[in-house]
């Protein structure tokens, strides 16, 4: 674990250090793929900072294109590369396994097809995301405007909770459902019963894609979780 002499870090500081912390899995000159939120924010200032720069990004949405963008770093088309060596991104929630939720800003479709680009997916969060089962954060399902009520109706059956995220459009023009309630103990087998309902663009749980290595900002300093 990296040592910090700061005993009470911010919430933000702890986001900008496993920031920092994820710049060491990165190759100079390789491109990676770029995930969304306020630690990948943190992530890509530093990605900024670097001496040797990366060749080039591969993003999960325009807010975080427009921030690469905006550092002097080339965000090229998913489907203009073939693999990316390594996916940094943030989690709503990791459990001790790997199994993620994600889709708190709305990305996780973009989030997903980027994660099964790369070889490897390094999670970055603050120690709070650490979670025995995953659930207790609401469960975003994307779906096609015209399947919401069909879909959450299945949810319900599954025992959750779900309400329409409102004004809320995805990147592809979709809506979210937040599902509450949820006890996630067989992550992949619900990602894979969602993931089959028609109208269904994807589910928030990344079992199939789930982090290989995680870095968790805690008061002590960077935790390396390998799973
Ligand atoms: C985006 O859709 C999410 O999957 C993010 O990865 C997640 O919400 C983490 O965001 P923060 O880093 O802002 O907590």
């Amino acid at each position: 674990m990296t040592q910090v002499t700061t005993q009470k870090m911010t919430q933000d500081e702890l986001k900008a250090m496993v920031g920092r912390a994820a710049t060491e899995y990165v190759q100079p000159r390789s491109v990676i793929g770029v995930g969304t939120g306020s630690t990948v924010n943190c992530f890509i200032d530093a990605l900024a900072a670097m001496p040797q720069r990366v060749k080039a990004a591969v993003s999960s949405s325009e807010q975080s294109s427009e921030r690469l963008r905006r550092h002097g770093i080339e965000v090229v088309d998913a489907n203009s590369v073939s693999a990316l060596a390594v996916y940094i991104d943030g989690a709503d929630e990791i459990d001790h396994a790997g199994n993620m939720i994600k889709g708190g800003g709305a990305a996780l479709t973009r989030e997903k097809i980027v994660a099964d680009l790369a070889g490897r997916f390094v999670c970055i969060a603050d120690a709070s995301k650490l979670v025995t089962v995953l659930g207790r954060f609401p469960l975003p399902v994307e779906v096609i405007p015209m399947a919401a009520a069909q879909v959450a109706r299945l949810l319900r059956g599954l025992g959750g909770e779900p309400a329409l995220r409102a004004g809320v459009v995805t990147d592809n023009g979709c809506h979210i459902i937040d599902v509450r309630g949820l006890s996630i103990t067989d992550p992949a087998a619900m990602e894979r019963e969602i993931n089959q309902w028609p109208g269904v663009v994807s589910v928030g749980i990344f079992a199939r894609n789930k982090a290989g290595v995680c870095l968790l900002g805690t008061p002590q300093g960077v935790r390396t979780l390998a799973f």
